[in-house]
């Protein structure tokens, strides 16, 4: 029977202890890779390792670190260095400020390349030669919707996060013969603590309930509900596991059926 095995697989997954990477994280583990968490709260990683040590038999590793900050990423690397080598890297990172264009200083436009850009091609640059020496790599990018239909009032992420999908296709043609591949995922709305503050925002700004504001969310949505962070990880887990060999420089939404164009 068919499966996705992880097992003997180390896996590195940023900004892991909530959200989005926490859910990958989780799926990774249940399907047997070691994982190893990142983000910056220390009592928020120890509760995410615990939570996925409860349910999965593996090893769960954590680094508190800011991906935003250079010396934090150099620490990341050496740190990883005493846990093993990675053959999964999965990149996901804080959200940016939210804001209209004009509202935006040019210094909000050089933390949000710090923080959606930067620590991907830092640690992208960190762990690929590992992954050449065993002829074995599958990273995969966490982006947003946003970079294929732009969001309202988000305009750093619409932006700055479309240089993700040229990372992708510039990887998968460069490293692609080396045995890795690299792909990205668009996730669409995803249940999550960040998710639900910005609908109690949009409930006072609008004047209107929580649950009304989350409808308002869901309803360009055909399968009418907000996806699980879960629901990312078992892509992830596809494309991280044998099944997956042939998916290279691919940007695959995972949304509900939320993005409308064609292409
Ligand atoms: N949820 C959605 O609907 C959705 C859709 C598309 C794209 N996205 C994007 O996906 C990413 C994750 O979103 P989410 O909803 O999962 O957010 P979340 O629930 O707030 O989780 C964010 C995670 O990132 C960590 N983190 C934040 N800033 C960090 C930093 N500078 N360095 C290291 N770790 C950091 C947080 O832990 P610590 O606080 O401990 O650092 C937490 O583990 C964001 O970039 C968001 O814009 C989200």
């Amino acid at each position: 029977m068919l499966s996705v095995d992880l097992s003997g697989r180390l896996a590195f997954t940023t900004a892991s202890s909530r959200g989005i990477g926490f859910g990958v994280a989780r799926v990774l583990a249940r399907a047997g890779a070691d994982v190893v968490l990142l983000s910056r709260n220390e009592e928020n990683l120890r509760k995410a390792r615990e939570k996925i040590k409860a349910e999965s038999d593996v090893e769960v590793s954590y680094i508190a670190a800011d991906l935003t900050k250079r010396e934090d990423l150099e620490r990341t690397v050496e740190e990883l260095g005493d846990i093993g080598e990675p053959d999964v890297f999965f990149f996901s990172t804080g959200g940016p400020k939210p804001g209209y264009f004009m509202e935006m200083g040019m210094g909000d436009w050089e933390e949000a390349v710090d923080l959606l850009l930067y620590p991907a091609v830092y640690l992208t640059k960190a762990l690929v030669p590992a992954m050449e020496r065993r002829g074995f790599g599958r990273i995969v990018y966490s982006t947003s919707v946003a970079i294929r239909e732009p969001i309202p009032n988000i305009a750093l992420s619409n932006v700055v996060r479309i240089s993700m999908a040229g990372l992708v296709r510039t990887l998968a043609k460069e490293l692609g013969p080396k045995g890795i591949t690299v792909n990205g995922i668009m996730p669409g709305i995803i249940e999550t603590e960040r998710m639900i503050q910005l609908a109690r925002d949009r409930a006072r700004r609008e004047g209107k309930s929580v649950e009304e504001a989350l409808r308002d969310y869901t309803r360009p949505v055909p399968l009418g509900r907000l996806g699980k962070p879960e629901e990312i990880g078992y892509l992830v887990a596809f494309i991280a596991s044998d099944l997956g060999s042939y998916i290279n420089g691919a940007m695959i939404p995972v949304d509900g059926g939320r993005l409308s164009s064609v292409f």
